[in-house]
């Protein structure tokens, strides 16, 4: 969170009371109702209602994916944070369940992640069962951030706060949150807990035999990282390399400083010996060169034999986050990404794909033909393959004039949505965005459309721009050029009953 944004919090709260004017439409109510209002995502996650930021606590548990959430339920602005949730079956149809965690007089509950605690390390578990333990952050004005647990033992349904919280006090600084936890495993059946720690600028590294004691085992912030703002949001995981070999990966988000402004998430990759991260190269990489993809994170308790990284992140921006042109929610998360390490130039590269359920959303599919394609549906997918020369370009349209403009061009991508509708929201909303291509030789291009959002795939994930957009009307005009001819559209089914 950007620290500029709490002095004017108690005016974004006056702004939103009145925006929720009493005069709602019985039209509204019914859109509401069925997920159906304007710019709301058909096929992202998205709140019922009021703010949303980061994911928060994702952890997979007998067959369902659990997905909580940076939560305010009194206004579509940030404030007193709760943990939202949510449950699916394949990462895209989503049940909304209740708030599973509440503020107190600890603070404010801010992000962190779940476990299911295998062996009952805690002790909280009922009947010989393994709890899930939620670790998270308690945000309090006075006195700083600390790390709290809170346990369920029926899948989530209900929690209950660890009675001895916070079981990582604060040390006096403001910023000291995000606790990413996860089993590492040291052979010979033995393990311990590590925790990865968001400190101001820095990752702190914790570890723990039972999720309640702590000792602190090493610091990581090597002098030629992206320090442009606070780190945030930390995950540590391994993930085979192109060659076989087991590195890890560090994510660390960072707002502001991002390669197009305000947020984004960097990573590193590397080598964990259960103390410490040390990195290899000296290049800042980032997962996502969008400006909307942020506090990203990897799903906990992934089954051996699925065996994925399962990746979601916020699609949204501290930079315009609370005034985004919506009413009754505000913001949405990424398709649920698949991370697989790739090699570009000798050198690992995070590459994030849409998860292979995405197709299941597919509700029919025709070929196109440049350079002019009239689209039948506003939600869709479009697969190209890259013609053999250098420049491609792509824009969506509506009947406005509005529109947006992707460029693959020298040695860069580019991204214009400086007349992609609403933009005056936000001075820098239409600034150009743009992404090295730092090596990477571009093959194909998916791109899928949500109502306010578009995500760009080049070469299944190698380079990724995630973008929110606010078109007054849908985009179905497609031009390209530069592309091979033989493109596809899938037209996709929205994920809500109506
Ligand atoms: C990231 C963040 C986290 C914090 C949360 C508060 O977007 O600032 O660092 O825990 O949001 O809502």
């Amino acid at each position: 969170m950007n620290n500029l944004i709490k002095p004017i919090l108690p005016i974004l709260v006056l702004a939103s009371i009145f925006s929720c004017s009493p005069n709602t439409s019985e039209q509204e109510k019914k859109d509401e109702k069925s997920f159906d209002e304007q710019f709301r995502p058909q096929y992202h996650f998205s709140p019922p209602q009021q703010w949303m930021n980061d994911p928060n606590g994702m952890v997979y548990l007998d067959g369902e994916y659990h997905l909580f959430y940076q939560h305010y339920p009194d206004s579509n602005v940030w404030g007193p944070m709760h943990w939202g949730h949510a449950v699916s079956k394949d990462l895209l149809h989503w049940e909304h369940l209740p708030i599973a965690l509440y503020p107190d007089s600890l603070g404010y509950i801010f992000s962190g992640s779940a476990v299911i605690d295998h062996g009952n390390t805690t002790g909280l578990g009922e009947n010989g069962k393994d709890p899930m333990v939620a670790i998270y952050t308690y945000h309090h004005d006075k006195d700083g951030q600390s790390q709290g647990i809170a346990f369920s033992n029926d899948k989530g349904r209900s929690w209950t706060k660890y009675s001895d919280n916070p079981v990582l006090k604060s040390p006096g600084i403001p910023d000291f949150r995000d606790p990413k936890v996860s089993w590492y495993d040291q052979g010979n059946g033995k393990g311990k807990w590590i925790m990865t720690l968001a400190v101001k600028d820095k990752i702190s590294f914790y570890s723990s035999p039972n999720l309640i004691d702590w000792t602190h085992e090493s610091d990581f912030n090597p002098e030629w990282a992206a320090y442009g703002g606070v780190w945030e949001c930390p995950d540590l995981f391994p993930l085979e390399a192109s060659n076989g070999e087991e590195k890890w990966v560090l994510l660390v988000s960072i707002n502001p400083g991002g390669p197009n402004g305000g947020s984004a998430t960097q990573y590193f990759t590397g080598n964990f010996d259960g103390q410490q991260f040390t990195t290899e190269g000296q290049k800042v990489k980032w997962i996502d060169y969008g400006a909307d993809d942020y506090a990203g994170v990897t799903w906990s308790n992934i089954p051996k034999e699925d065996g994925r990284r399962l990746f979601i992140g916020w699609m949204s921006n501290w930079q315009y986050a609370t005034i985004v042109p919506t009413t009754a929610w505000r913001s949405a998360m990424t398709l649920p990404r698949e991370l697989e390490l790739v090699s570009v130039e000798g050198d690992d590269r995070l590459a994030s794909r849409p998860i292979r359920e995405t197709k299941g959303l597919r509700s029919s599919s025709e070929s196109i033909q440049g350079p002019t394609h009239q689209l039948k549906a506003p939600l869709f997918e479009l697969e190209l393959t890259k013609a053999n020369h250098e420049k491609a370009s792509l824009t969506l349209s509506n009947e406005l004039g509005e529109k947006v403009v992707f460029k693959i061009d020298g040695d860069q991508l580019a991204f214009d949505r400086s007349s992609s509708g609403k933009t005056d929201f936000e001075a820098g909303f239409g600034n150009l965005h743009t992404a090295p291509l730092s090596g990477v030789d571009i093959k194909s291009l998916r791109v899928f459309a949500d109502r306010s959002s578009l995500e760009f795939f080049i070469n299944d994930g190698e380079l990724v721009m995630t973008e929110i957009i606010f078109p007054n009307a849908p985009y179905l005009k497609l031009d390209f050029e530069g592309f091979n001819e033989n493109a596809k559209v899938h037209y996709l089914a929205s994920i809500w009953d109506h």
